[in-house]
């Protein structure tokens, strides 16, 4: 997908990235379903997510890859690599070892709070109407120098509804239904920041920050997509989707998920593109 990034100046207050000044910045990215298997039934995905990368002048750009929750299950990659094995299914019966999986919960109570989050907010009917939050806090820094720590999410204009039987007529309904909805018009989104108080975690993405309500929250502008583009050779192809990649003004804070997933994201997407390149090359034989 593409569009482009309309900047209000409001995020100028809290940082001096480029991509806070007034204007309009180009944008690439991706709607999809977390998960390994592109084939499987969108009915079964619990998460969505929103990637996106923002051309900034002087060569700079900012990428993001949020998921529709506003935490994430595990808060280290050691952690992750963990369910990962608990949840793997074994070769011989197929299935996944459910002792596994309870013997990590049980080492791992903080993953209980994702699937609480999960059990109580059904996924959006498309991918048009969810919110995306960026998870881990990052630290801004404004044209004074002041920093802060700040978390964000794009919110939709499109207001949510839960996802019924019969939007998921089809395996693929997410992407058509999106395709659908640009071939009518724009969709739009509010990119939201939301500031750290004392007392909020900066390193754990497994805990909210508190819902206090005098906590400052800037609507720093519009996330406007405006054309579907087909994976294979669209646009965002060829993106790492890597969360460390920033505008001057806007940073890693210290949570220990952004550098594996700087790491993981290259290593996925040179074996994406080979296995894409090996396929092609398989199918011109
Ligand atoms: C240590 C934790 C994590 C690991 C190891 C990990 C790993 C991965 C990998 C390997 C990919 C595929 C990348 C590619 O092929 O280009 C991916 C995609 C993605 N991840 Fe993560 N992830 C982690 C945490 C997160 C978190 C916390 C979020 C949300 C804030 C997130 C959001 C996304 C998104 C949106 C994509 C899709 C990017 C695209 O469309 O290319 N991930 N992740």
């Amino acid at each position: 997908m593409s569009g482009h990034f309309e900047s209000n100046g409001a995020g100028e207050l809290l940082s001096r990235a480029s991509a806070f000044a007034r204007g309009t910045y180009p944008l690439v990215g991706r709607l999809s379903m977390p998960g390994s298997d592109p084939t499987r039934d969108d009915a079964t995905g619990m998460v969505r997510s929103f990637a996106l990368r923002m051309t900034l002048p002087h060569g700079e750009d900012w990428r993001l890859a949020m998921n529709s929750t506003p935490i994430f299950a595990v808060r280290t990659p050691e952690a992750l690599f963990e369910q990962l094995q608990a949840g793997a299914r074994d070769p011989r019966t197929g299935h996944a070892d459910p002792a596994k999986m309870q013997a990590f919960l049980d080492g791992h109570p903080e993953a209980r709070a994702f699937d609480r989050y999960v059990d109580g907010h059904p996924p959006s009917s498309g991918y048009d109407n969810a919110t995306y939050y960026g998870i881990s806090a990052f630290r801004v820094t404004d044209a004074h120098g002041v920093r802060r720590f700040v978390r964000w999410k794009v919110v939709p204009e499109h207001p949510y509804r839960s996802v019924d039987t019969q939007d998921q007529r089809d395996p693929d309904f997410l992407s058509y239904d999106l395709t659908t909805q640009l071939a009518i018009g724009p969709l739009r989104w509010h990119l939201t920041l939301d500031v750290a108080q004392t007392g909020d975690p900066l390193d754990d993405s497994t805990r909210e920050w508190s819902r206090s309500p005098d906590r400052l929250r800037i609507d720093v502008g519009t996330v406007v997509i405006e054309r579907a583009q087909t994976q294979i050779d669209g646009p965002c192809r060829d993106v790492v989707f890597d969360p460390t990649i920033l505008p001057d003004g806007i940073a890693p804070s210290s949570d220990p998920l952004l550098a594996a997933r700087s790491a993981a994201y290259s290593v996925s997407f040179r074996r994406r593109v080979q296995e894409e390149a090996a396929a092609a090359r398989a199918s011109a034989h």
